[in-house]
C-alpha cells in the first residue's frame, strides 16, 4: 500500500480530476452493484454525509438503539444533520419488520416526517453480528411499503459477505445506499466509501464539501483503497478463523460468559463475571501487550485484524487465563 501511495497518479478531487480516486470510486460502485461512489475521510463522515444526503432537516430516522450512528458519532445526526433519531432495540442486529410498523405513527401536523431506516451490518456493539440478505429484504419490503429509504452502515459489510460466502451485492441490492470502510479489516490507513445512485452521490459530494471533506489530491488515500478492494477481501476469512478460535478457548475460562453463536465474524464480545474488577482486568491485559476496551461495564470486545496472527491469539488466551486464575 505504501508503494501504491508513492506511485499514485494525482489530480484535484474537488474538481473530480484525481484519476486514482475516480478509479477507486468506479471499482467500488461496480463491486456494490450501484451507480456511483464517493470516497470520504472516515466511517463517521460517511454516515453523516449519507444521512444528510438521504434526508431533509427535521425528518425522522429509525435506527438500531445500539448502532454506531447513535452511540459513537458525537450526536452528529441531530447536532449537524438536524434529524430526529428514533432508536429501536433489535438484539439480533436486524429489525423485525413489525418493529418498524409499530414505531410508525400516523402522518400528523405534530409529528416529524419519517424518512429513513438505518441498519448496521455487521453490527459493532452486538459483536459483529450479521444481518442476512433475507433479513435485509424483509426490512426493505417494509421500507418500500411506507415510502421510507433504507441505508446500511456497512462499515464491515465485506465481513458479512465473506462469513456467509455470499456476493456482497446480495446484501447491497436490498438497500438504497450504504457506506463501507476501507480501514478496519480491509487494512487501509484511512478512508470509507459511500455508494448509491447518481443523484444521491451528487448530493453527497456537495455535503462532503460543506463538512470539510473535499480532499484535493486524495489519490494518496485512494491508491491503497484499490488494493483493499482487489486483494484484501478474502483475507477477512483469517480474521474470522482467529476470532472463532479465540471465542472457543475463552468460552472455557472461568469468569467469562461468552455465547459462541454470537461470534460470527471478526469480533469476540464477552461478559466478565461481576465479581471481577473490569478496569483492573483491562490494565493487566495491557501490561501483557493486549489492547482492548470495555463496551460497557464488564463487557469486553476483542477484534481480530491484519497483523493479529494465530500466535497472538494464543498469547491473548494465555494472558487472560493467567489474569483470571489470580482472581
Ligand atoms: C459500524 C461502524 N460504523 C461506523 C464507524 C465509524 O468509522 P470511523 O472510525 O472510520 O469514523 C465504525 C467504527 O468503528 C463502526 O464500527
Amino acid at each position: 500500500m505504501l508503494e501504491a501511495i508513492k506511485h499514485a497518479n494525482l489530480g484535484d478531487d474537488v474538481y473530480g480530476e484525481d484519476p486514482t480516486v475516480n478509479k477507486l470510486q468506479e471499482l467500488a460502485a461496480e463491486k456494490m452493484g450501484k451507480e456511483a461512489a464517493l470516497l470520504v475521510a472516515s466511517g463517521t463522515q460517511a454516515n453523516l454525509t449519507s444521512l444528510m444526503s438521504n434526508c431533509n432537516r427535521g425528518e425522522l430516522v429509525f435506527l438500531e438503539a445500539e448502532s454506531h450512528i447513535y452511540w459513537y458519532e458525537v450526536g452528529g445526526i441531530s447536532a449537524i444533520a438536524g434529524l430526529l433519531p428514533w432508536p429501536i432495540k433489535a438484539p439480533n442486529a436486524a429489525f423485525e419488520p413489525q418493529q418498524i410498523e409499530d414505531a410508525l405513527r400516523p402522518r400528523s401536523i405534530s409529528f416529524p416526517d419519517p424518512k429513513l431506516i438505518c441498519v448496521e451490518n455487521t453490527h459493532n456493539r452486538y459483536g459483529g453480528k450479521i444481518i442476512s440478505p433475507n433479513q435485509l429484504e424483509a426490512i426493505s419490503d417494509v421500507a418500500k411499503k411506507h415510502s421510507l429509504k433504507l441505508y446500511m452502515d456497512g462499515a464491515r459489510i465485506f465481513n458479512a459477505s465473506v462469513a456467509l460466502n455470499i456476493d456482497v451485492k446480495e446484501f447491497t441490492k436490498h438497500v438504497d445506499n450504504l457506506m463501507f470502510c476501507l480501514s478496519k479489516g480491509l487494512s487501509c490507513p484511512v478512508g470509507s466509501i459511500i455508494v448509491g445512485n447518481k443523484d444521491f452521490i451528487e448530493r453527497a459530494r456537495k455535503i462532503r464539501k460543506v463538512l470539510g471533506g473535499g480532499m484535493r489530491q486524495a489519490g494518496i488515500i485512494a491508491a491503497p483503497g484499490i488494493i483493499a478492494l482487489e486483494k484484501m477481501i478474502d483475507r477477512l476469512r483469517l480474521d474470522h478463523e482467529n476470532a472463532k478460535l479465540l471465542g472457543q478457548r475463552l468460552a472455557k475460562i472461568k469468569g467469562i460468559n461468552l455465547d459462541l453463536k454470537n461470534v460470527q465474524t471478526n469480533m469476540v464480545t464477552f461478559d466478565l463475571d461481576p465479581s471481577i474488577d473490569c478496569d483492573d482486568f483491562l490494565l493487566r491485559l495491557k501490561e501483557n501487550g493486549v489492547l482492548t476496551s470495555a463496551q460497557s461495564k464488564n463487557k469486553i470486545r476483542l477484534v481480530t485484524h491484519r497483523g493479529i496472527e494465530k500466535e497472538h491469539v494464543e498469547t491473548t488466551i494465555n494472558a487472560i487465563e493467567r489474569i483470571l486464575s489470580k482472581n
